[in-house]
C-alpha cells in the first residue's frame, strides 16, 4: 500500500492522527540501515506524528518531538528490534545543505536509518536513494500522504 511504486501519485488519506502514526510504523518496519526518508508538508502537517510512528516501527527508543533548538536527535534501537538507530533531522531552520551535511552526528548515517523532516530539495543528496512522503493537510483536515521512491 505504501511502496509508491505507482509513481507520486499514490496517495493515502490519513484521517487522524493515529493514522498517520500507523502509516510510520507499517514504513518503519520496510527500513533498513542506510535508507533515508524525506518528508514534506506544511506546519502541522502531521511530519512528527509520522517519524513517531516510524520510530515504533522501527523499535527504537523514544520519546520523539520536534524542540525548537534541536536540530537532529539519535535514537538507540531497543532490544529485541532489528538494531538500527534512528536520527530524526528537522531541517526547518538549516540554511541549505551544507549545514546538514556538517551537523556533527555521532552516528553513522550509513548505519542508521535517517529521516528528515521540511528534506524536500535538500536532503535527497545524503544518500544515494531515498523514500520521499509528502504530507498534504487537506481542507476537511484529513491528512494526504504520498509516497515517491527516488
Ligand atoms: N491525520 C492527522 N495526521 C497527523 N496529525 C494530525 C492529524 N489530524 C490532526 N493532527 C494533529 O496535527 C498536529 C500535527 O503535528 P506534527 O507536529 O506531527 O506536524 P509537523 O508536520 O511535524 O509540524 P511542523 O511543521 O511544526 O514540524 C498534531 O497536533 C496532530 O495531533
Ligand atoms: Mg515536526
Amino acid at each position: 500500500m505504501i511502496t509508491g511504486e505507482d509513481g507520486p501519485d499514490t496517495a493515502v488519506e490519513l484521517p487522524g492522527t493515529a493514522d498517520t502514526e500507523a502509516f510510520g510504523e507499517e514504513l518503519g518496519r520496510t527500513l533498513h540501515a542506510g535508507d533515508l526518508v524525506v518528508l514534506s508538508g506544511p506546519l502541522g502537517a502531521g511530519k512528527t506524528a509520522l517519524v513517531r510512528g516510524l520510530a515504533r516501527g522501527l523499535q527504537v527508543a523514544g520519546p520523539i518531538t520536534s524542540p525548537t533548538f534541536v536540530i537532529a536527535r539519535e535514537h538507540a534501537p531497543l532490544p529485541g528490534g532489528p538494531g538500527v538507530p534512528l536520527v530524526h533531522v528537522d531541517a526547518y531552520r538549516l540554511g541549505g545543505f551544507a549545514e546538514l551535511d556538517d551537523l556533527d552526528l555521532d552516528t553513522d548515517l550509513t548505519e542508521a536509518v535517517v529521516v528528515v523532516e521540511w528534506g524536500e530539495g535538500v536532503a535527497e543528496r545524503l544518500a544515494e536513494h531515498h523514500v520521499l512522503v509528502q504530507l498534504e493537510r487537506r481542507e476537511d483536515d484529513v491528512r494526504v500522504a504520498r509516497v515517491t521512491r527516488g
